[in-house]
């Protein structure tokens, strides 16, 4: 099977009551320990590169890659490009061989997101690509640039009709109070979603697929493990697996997750070293990360996204 947009999975997912999962990939291990748990779940995917991505790994590796899990799981992929910030990046990544890409303009004006966001929906439109937009602006880290809580601002419902209708973006993304990394809430901060705001933009528009960024619980188990071997991660605190379970009932296609593939990573990888302090083949250490990748990304697609089983 080719890769395939997102636009039937949302469609299904919309219907449905369920979300897609589109879990950042960067290596090997990662698009592996993820697409052997969407095999053995039968579940639709999306793998997210973001250009901090693209940098690290090269978009030919990436893509290479990602075409070696489209031959050995079968699955419905789509690729998509994660927080694409201009023309530029979305173009190339279109003309790389995405199928999907995000055009974030969500730190511009209205105005300017709208012309930015309509500018690149017409190249990729015409070349069979969908694309994302964002409106309302998230706090947290995205390729190392931290917005803080005080510039984030809830997604303004008044607002999507006229974004979707000038731009013809084929989903939104939205911002009711998740937020990107590891540090969503403060300890004693009890976490909570604006599901009046996503009412709301679900009743404006409807059937319309919605986008959730920065949707990692940060397993805290994940947080322990690395603490327990010489971490020194401050306590976290991530979106509750049941709020997001609620989102993907209601609008909301597609789950962004990428804080908990790393917690997950590295947590196996300091556990693997405190308890082999020999070891200095990679294979050693990558081997458990992976595996432990592929049990994150299960319990996500069963428990979380409800995906499982609709590929
Ligand atoms: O939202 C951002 C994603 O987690 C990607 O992070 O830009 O560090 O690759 P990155
Ligand atoms: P997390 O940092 O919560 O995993 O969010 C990832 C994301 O939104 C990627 O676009
Ligand atoms: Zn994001």
């Amino acid at each position: 099977m080719p890769l395939v947009t997102s636009t039937e999975m949302f469609k299904k997912a919309y219907e449905g009551g369920y979300a897609i999962g589109a879990f950042n990939v960067n290596n090997m291990e990662i698009i592996q320990g993820i697409t052997e748990a969407a095999k053995e779940e039968r579940a639709p995917l999306i793998l997210q590169v973001s250009a901090g991505a693209r940098k690290y790994a090269k978009h030919v590796y990436l893509m290479k890659l990602i075409e070696a899990a489209l031959e050995d799981t079968g699955l419905p992929i789509c690729v998509h490009l994660d927080h694409g910030d201009t023309f530029e990046i979305c173009k190339s990544c279109i003309d790389g061989g995405f199928t999907s890409v995000m055009i974030d303009g969500s730190h511009h004006t209205f105005e300017d997101n709208v012309a930015l966001t309509r500018q690149v929906v017409d190249y990729a439109h015409a070349r069979g690509v969908v694309v994302e937009g964002e409106l309302g602006r998230l706090a947290g880290i995205e390729d190392a640039v931290n917005v803080s809580a005080e510039d984030a601002s809830y997604t303004n419902p008044a607002e999507v009709e006229e974004f979707v209708q000038k731009t013809g973006v084929d989903s939104l993304a939205i911002a009711i109070g998740t937020s990107h990394g590891a540090y969503k809430f403060k300890p004693g901060q009890k976490p909570q979603l604006r599901f009046d705001i996503l009412e709301e933009v679900q009743r404006r528009l409807p059937g319309f697929p919605i986008v959730l960024h920065g949707a990692s619980s940060v397993i805290p188990e994940f947080v322990a493990m690395i603490n327990a071997h010489g971490g020194k991660m401050p306590d976290a605190i991530g979106i509750p697996e049941d709020m997001l379970r609620q989102a993907a009932k209601m609008a909301v296609c597609k789950i962004n997750i990428d804080s908990d593939l790393r917690l997950a990573m590295t947590a196996s990888i300091r556990r693997h070293f405190a308890e082999h302090p020999d070891h200095f083949d990679p294979r050693q250490y990558l081997t458990p990360a992976r595996a432990n990748i592929k049990e994150l990304v299960q319990r996500k697609l069963k428990n979380v996204l409800g995906c499982d089983g609709k590929a």
